[in-house]
């Protein structure tokens, strides 16, 4: 006989039953098959026992609720495996249906995270309390792993909420809600303060309610705002899909339509013909490529880079207490702020007083917005702010245990203010720069402890921006690699690591991005097109606007720079065809970017972009040179893959995941495809398919779309791009 072995039966005297879901062989409760027999050994006992009980309490011993499906099985579905996981899901979904009209009160006592199908389970139960710590989430994050709710989410949202509601509120954005935020916004009834209170809630509902139902199972019941055949929601529709397309911008992301056409079809039938569709809507989801890019980044990659498989082992974790950011200009300021918010007492020196008091306005102005918004206390920021010291004394960095350096882009003045500072700071601290081009090694030697100096690589803006790229120099040390990475999660940034290399890996990668935008313009494709075909392969930002951000002079510097160091260690020196373009923007036409006030873009006195500049067509657009579509969008993309393959050749990258989460979260590498070697690993036909394409690139479109020798070996090996962890 099958027994329950991850939901133990607790029953008291009174005739209420606690289901404590505590899966003995995971840190978390998840719907796996365990979960799946187990839910239907309890349902059954609950049907058969049912006079006896008075109500049930749904709850876990796990610091999460419920975790939701287990990706390690989403990840491995395929068309072929579909019916097994549509056939699964109908189970689940019958046993949840079964407690929902047991006839006696189900109450949710969420004690902790119930995302995704911890929701669901949640759904099911007629009262949902839940308890207000910090680990407390809740919501249907489905959608961010290219999934929908397939357990009765997305029925059972709309049923509660409305389309409208659910859709936006709950469904397409995936958010994830505090306690308190999920009750404001009617996902749960109630929020408790303590376990305590959230059981004797939890029972108080039961006894004032001896008879619950759900109020979709209640007579009379409407979903709340109509359905598509009612008039007044017909008038809403339309915003719907105007909705998805700025979701996705016209990117390949399937999981919105599929829960827009679940939530809409499934409002007009009744509930078990609604979960049907949803089951169906799920499962072509979880069969499909794009949720399996998805779950490989965003989880499993995401979770190796900041678990620390990259940080060298055996090193004693260590926090830093006070750091020392010295430049407060853009990016300075905006590390002072990450690392004051993050607790960590900040001395932010610049030139003069002025300037590190400006550096520091910069923190003051992001606090008043956080809270005007109620995203963080009047007093909470003040406590930020008290951390935030601004100097032009170097003495004010005594005790420093960790340097960031963000002074501007110069070799020599690195060297400079590192020599200023490095007697005065505490004897064994991190030294960190934030250049964004110099080699490490270099600087490096402006230092005397040079194994204690790395690279620590943000990105701008930097409270917003999620990840930091740590560059290990010739003569950094292991214990040096250890701290910064340590450092980078103190802040609660994901770290990726790297070797030193020009432009390490995201500036050098995304450069290749820019330039095959900025190359199509000069072979006389319509600019137009270029920035549509790079807005729906999934890029955050079309690439003429993003090289108008960058300016059109910074890659000139650093192509001059690079040209040289090729050049003094005997290479030749390959030119671009995006080259040409950016030189005529600059010097015939005087257009350097956006902060110069006219480059790809025309801007309006107030800096606000205005337009494609008319003079691209004049000059550049030639009549009937347009190319397909796809060759645009895998122009760029491949471009970009097919370095860091080259990358990966050289070792400057040495993990997959790295390169994956490096890609999405640092240089806008459309998350659709997992990331950029993911992206190889899942293109039509794998790798060999890859490849035949890159090899079709090259023959149209020139030789730095031929594939490198280590893709063609690991195509013809039949293997994919993984870590070996
Ligand atoms: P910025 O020009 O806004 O700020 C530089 C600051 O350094 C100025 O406030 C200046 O007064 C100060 N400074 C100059 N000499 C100094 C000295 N001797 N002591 C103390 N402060 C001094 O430049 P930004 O954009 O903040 O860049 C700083 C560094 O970060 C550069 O190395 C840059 O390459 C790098 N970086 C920039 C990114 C960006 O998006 N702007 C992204 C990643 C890195």
């Amino acid at each position: 006989m099958t027994e329950s072995t991850t939901i133990r039966w607790e029953q008291d005297d009174t005739g209420v039953v606690t289901l404590v879901l505590d899966d003995p062989n995971q840190s978390a409760n998840t719907m796996n098959q365990a979960f799946r027999d187990s839910l239907a050994v309890i349902t059954d006992r609950l049907e058969a026992e049912r006079d006896s009980i008075r109500g049930v309490i749904l709850t876990s011993a796990k610091k999460t609720f419920f975790a939701g499906g287990d990706l390690r099985d989403l990840i491995r579905v395929t068309p072929e495996t579909a019916q097994e996981l549509f056939d699964g899901g109908l189970a689940v979904k019958r046993d949840l249906r079964r407690i929902e009209t047991l006839g006696k009160p189900v109450v949710a006592a969420i004690n902790g995270a119930a995302l995704g199908g911890g929701f669901e389970l949640a759904l099911a139960c007629h009262h949902r309390i839940a308890l207000d710590t910090p680990g407390t989430r809740i919501g249907c994050p489905e959608v961010t792993l290219g999934l929908l709710p397939g357990g009765g989410g997305v029925v059972r949202t709309v049923r509660l909420l409305g389309i409208a509601d659910a859709l936006l509120k709950v469904l397409l954005q995936g958010t994830q809600y505090n306690a308190r935020r999920a009750r404001d916004n009617g996902l749960v009834h109630e929020v408790a303060e303590s376990p305590e209170e959230l059981i004797a809630k939890a029972r108080a509902f039961i006894d004032a309610h001896p008879e619950s139902r759900q109020p979709w199972d209640t007579p009379g019941y409407k979903i709340p705002g109509g359905t598509p055949a009612h008039p007044k929601f017909a008038a809403n529709l339309p915003a719907f899909p105007a909705n998805l397309r700025k979701q996705t911008n016209g990117a390949p992301y399937p999981a919105p339509r599929n829960i827009l056409a679940a939530a809409v079809e499934g409002s007009q039938v009744d509930f078990e013909t609604a979960q049907v569709i949803e089951a169906r809507y799920f499962v072509e989801l979880a069969a499909g490529q794009i949720s399996k890019n998805m779950i490989q980044a965003f989880f499993f990659d995401l979770q190796a880079v900041n678990s620390g498989a990259n940080r060298p082992k055996g090193v004693e974790p260590r926090q830093v207490r006070k750091v020392a950011v010295l430049g407060a200009g853009m990016m300075g300021a905006g590390i002072a702020y990450a690392c004051a918010r993050a607790g960590i007492d900040v001395v932010l020196k610049d030139v003069s007083a002025e300037a590190a008091a400006k550096g520091k306005g910069y923190s003051e102005k992001l606090c008043a917005k956080a809270v005007a918004k109620g995203r963080t206390t009047q007093e909470k920021a003040d406590a930020l702010l008290a951390r935030i010291t601004p100097t032009a004394e170097t003495a004010d960095l005594a005790g420093c245990d960790a340097v960031i350096e963000a002074v501007f882009e110069d070799t020599a003045l690195k060297h400079k203010v590192f020599q200023e500072i490095e007697s005065v700071v505490a004897p064994d601290a991190l030294l960190c720069s934030n250049t964004s081009t110099l080699p490490i090694t270099t600087l490096a030697e402006g230092v005397e402890r040079q194994a204690d100096f790395i690279g620590l690589h943000f990105f701008s803006p930097v409270d917003k921006m999620p990840l930091v790229e740590i560059i290990k120099g010739e003569r950094t040390g292991e214990e040096a690699l250890a701290r910064a990475f340590d450092l980078v999660r103190q802040i609660n940034k994901t770290p990726i690591v790297v070797n030193d290399s020009r432009g390490f890996f995201t500036s050098r990668v995304i450069g290749h991005f820019l330039n095959e935008g900025v190359a199509m313009v000069g072979e006389g494709v319509e600019p137009a097109s270029v920035e549509q075909a790079a807005a729906q392969a999934g890029y955050p930002a079309k690439v003429l606007s993003l090289m108008d951000e960058l300016t059109l002079t910074l890659p000139r510097k650093i192509r001059a720079e690079t040209r040289r160091a090729v050049e003094e260690a005997g290479g030749t020196w390959t030119a671009h065809p995006a080259e040409t373009v950016v030189d005529r923007m600059v010097d015939e036409f005087g257009r350097t970017g956006r902060s110069g006030g006219a480059g790809f873009y025309d801007y309006t006195e107030d800096g606000k972009r205005a337009g494609l500049w008319p003079g691209l067509r004049e000059h550049f657009t030639k009549p009937g040179h347009d190319i397909p579509f796809r060759d645009m969008q895998e122009r760029m993309l491949f471009a970009e893959a097919l370095d860091t393959v080259r990358l990966l050749e050289e070792g400057v990258l040495t993990s997959v995941a790295d390169a994956n989460i490096g890609s999405v979260l640092g240089i806008g590498f459309p998350g659709w495809t997992g990331g950029v070697l993911q992206y190889i690993n899942g293109y039509e036909g794998g790798l060999p398919g890859f490849v035949a394409r890159a090899r079709e690139l090259a023959e149209r479109y020139g030789d730095r779309f031929t594939p490198p020798a280590l893709l063609v070996a690991k195509a013809e090996k039949g293997e994919t791009f993984t870590d070996a962890r």
